[in-house]
């Protein structure tokens, strides 16, 4: 396994080591490449994502990164240049965010459930593609435009890809999130995809909910999802309600996903560079654990996948809570685990 690790800035290097333990300690045939990506490099060279860079990240089986970001560059620098650059340029049209409340942690809901839901977002598409401008900038006839893009092939291919997920889980229940409604030009796209990809998958039952209506669903009865399908700015936001009340930032994974095979597919955990508990060694790894499962599951490791899932659960489910977490310890549990 050809693996490039983007350990980041903040504690990117620090979570991305115990991911990469545990990773080693499942798949001994592990090969890594490290990349100085990030705040750091761009502070000390001025460079973000430079073409060479690129051409050898596509190079790799898959993509571990870590976290980008620091409060001393000026916002969208990294976002754009680097982070969404990297999700356009590698095609990761899924945005893949599993929400699982584990036994032993604590949600911030009274009576939760059992949560374990797959948020399946649109990458590549809606308002994040950049289609927009400004015009009479810093007068009061500024006119701001966001256009949101919907592409036949770009729905299709997500829609297509949440349902295989559907049908291979035991549920296997869809639920498509929109707001067809209001935006019924891209809501009308996105009905009519799941309704014609669903003939293909006639075991699996499918939802419709507006997302106004599904955010309320997240937290007063967040155990009846199975996967969601959604486009990118509402999973963006439905995926960060999920982590809230299956325990937080500490335990989201995510994977960006080109699920053709074509270009590798990045791994990284939710959160980002957490510059006020950087360097301390307290940030806790346990995403990015995670997120490692996640790549293993999509190179179609799935042995090694579960047992890195089946060691968070273990530890998860054996920790105390009141003691403070640290780094190192819980990748090296983590790893003996595995
Ligand atoms: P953040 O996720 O870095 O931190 C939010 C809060 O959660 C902080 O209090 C932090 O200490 C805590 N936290 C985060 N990860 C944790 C972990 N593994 N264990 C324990 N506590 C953890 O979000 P914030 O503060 O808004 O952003 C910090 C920087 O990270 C910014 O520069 C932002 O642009 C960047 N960022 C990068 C992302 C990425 O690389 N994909 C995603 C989100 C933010
Ligand atoms: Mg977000």
């Amino acid at each position: 396994m050809r693996l490039a690790v983007i350990p980041g800035d903040g504690i990117g290097p620090e979570v991305v080591a115990e991911g990469l333990k545990v990773l080693s300690a499942v798949a001994p045939d592990l090969e890594t490449t490290p990349y100085d990506l990030g705040a750091t490099r761009w502070q000390r060279t001025g460079e973000l994502l430079p073409d060479t860079v690129l051409d050898e990240l596509r190079q790799h089986d898959a993509i571990l990164l870590g976290a980008i970001g620091d409060p001393g560059v000026p916002p969208g620098i990294l976002e754009r240049g680097l982070l969404l650059r990297l999700r356009f340029e590698l095609d990761h049209h899924v945005n893949l965010r599993p929400a699982r409340l584990f036994d032993g942690v604590r949600s911030p809901l009274a009576a939760p459930g059992a949560i374990d839901m797959l948020c399946v977002r649109e990458g590549t598409e809606g308002p994040y593609v950049g289609n927009g401008g400004v015009l009479r900038k810093d007068t009061p006839h500024e006119i701001a435009t966001e256009v949101s893009l919907n592409t036949a092939f770009g729905v299709e291919r997500v829609v297509r890809y949440a349902f295989e997920r559907a049908t291979a889980r035991p549920r296997k229940h869809l639920t498509l999130i929109h707001k067809t409604n209001v935006l019924t030009h891209a809501g009308g796209l996105w009905s009519r995809t799941v309704e014609e990809v669903s003939v293909e998958f006639p075991e699996v039952t499918v939802a419709y909910q507006h997302v106004d209506a599904a955010a309320m669903f997240f937290i007063s009865d967040p155990a009846r999802y199975d996967v969601i399908v959604t486009d990118n700015l509402f999973g963006d936001i439905v995926t960060d309600i999920a982590a809230a009340v299956t325990g937080g930032i500490g335990l989201a994974a995510s994977g960006n996903l080109d699920a053709s095979g074509t270009n590798p597919s990045m791994f990284e955990p939710v959160h980002g560079s957490a510059p006020d508990i950087a360097g301390q060694g307290i940030a806790d790894p346990t995403a990015t654990v995670l997120s490692v499962g996640l790549l293993l599951q999509h190179l179609g490791r799935t042995e090694q996948a579960r047992k890195v899932d089946a060691a968070v659960a273990f530890d998860l489910s054996t920790r105390d809570p009141q003691a403070t977490i640290r780094t190192s310890d819980v990748g090296d549990r983590l790893a003996a685990l595995a």
